[in-house]
């Protein structure tokens, strides 16, 4: 099978795992990140088949979307397997969606990601960033019923993996500053942060307007 179909296949793949999400993590968010990791692996000049690969299988086997990740794993080991990719490749794609999450990068030692692995893990948390990061976090915090803003809670900016996980009281505002105003400084390829730079100043501009507006003073 060529790489052109292999990634067709794939892209059906994922599409059919994720289509039926309605916690922010929706197929339209792994088009983004598909294209973004497009984008950068071109910058960066990455392998085209493992880059968007780990791009579209980035989400299937998270463990906030599914009861059993490790299930989910070895069945998409045994898809690529049957679309004829060879085990190195399977190794690295898995190794990349395993380890590129935002929780396993607070840990003591945060695991260490291929160039297409980096590329990948930007193109995932520049779209959490920005006007389309904002929508999603108020789209998760709806679906999770939280607070939209609560100022008797203060931001809990300094966390390892362990207690961001087990966060309670969460509220959209206070996620601004647990989570997406942390991503910029933590993107690896110089792309990705001058996006990130851009976006994040529109993040700063939105908590303003919000804060002045909670204050009735604008
Ligand atoms: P991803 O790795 O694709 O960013 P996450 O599961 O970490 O996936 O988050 C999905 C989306 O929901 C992201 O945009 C993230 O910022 C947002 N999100 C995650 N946790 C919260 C939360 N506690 N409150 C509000 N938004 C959240
Ligand atoms: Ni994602």
């Amino acid at each position: 099978m060529n790489t052109a179909e292999q990634i067709k296949q794939i892209r059906q793949f994922s599409y059919k795992k994720m289509v039926t999400d309605h916690t922010g993590h929706n197929f339209d968010h792994i088009e983004r990140v598909v294209k973004m990791a497009t984008r950068l692996s071109k910058e960066e000049k990455t392998d085209k088949l493992i880059t968007l690969a780990a791009a579209y299988l980035h989400d299937v086997a998270d463990d906030k979307l599914v009861d059993d990740p490790a299930e989910l794993e070895i069945e998409i080991k045994n898809f690529l397997k049957s679309i004829e990719l060879t085990d190195d490749q399977i190794d690295e794609i898995m190794y990349i969606t395993h380890n590129l999450s935002f929780s396993k990068s607070l840990s003591k030692n945060p695991p260490k990601l291929s160039l297409a692995g980096q590329v990948v893990q930007d193109s995932d948390r520049l779209d959490a960033i920005g006007a389309i990061g904002i929508t999603r976090a108020i789209y998760y915090g709806g679906a999770n019923a939280e607070t939209i803003y609560d100022p008797s809670i203060a931001p809990r900016e300094k966390m390892n993996k362990a207690e961001y996980r087990n966060l309670d009281n969460e509220t959209i505002i206070n996620h601004f500053y647990e989570k997406l105003l942390k991503l910029t400084s933590m993107m690896n390829t110089p792309t990705a942060k001058n996006i990130a730079l851009h976006r994040q100043q529109f993040m700063y501009e939105f908590l303003n307007e919000f804060q002045s507006e909670w204050l009735s003073e604008i």
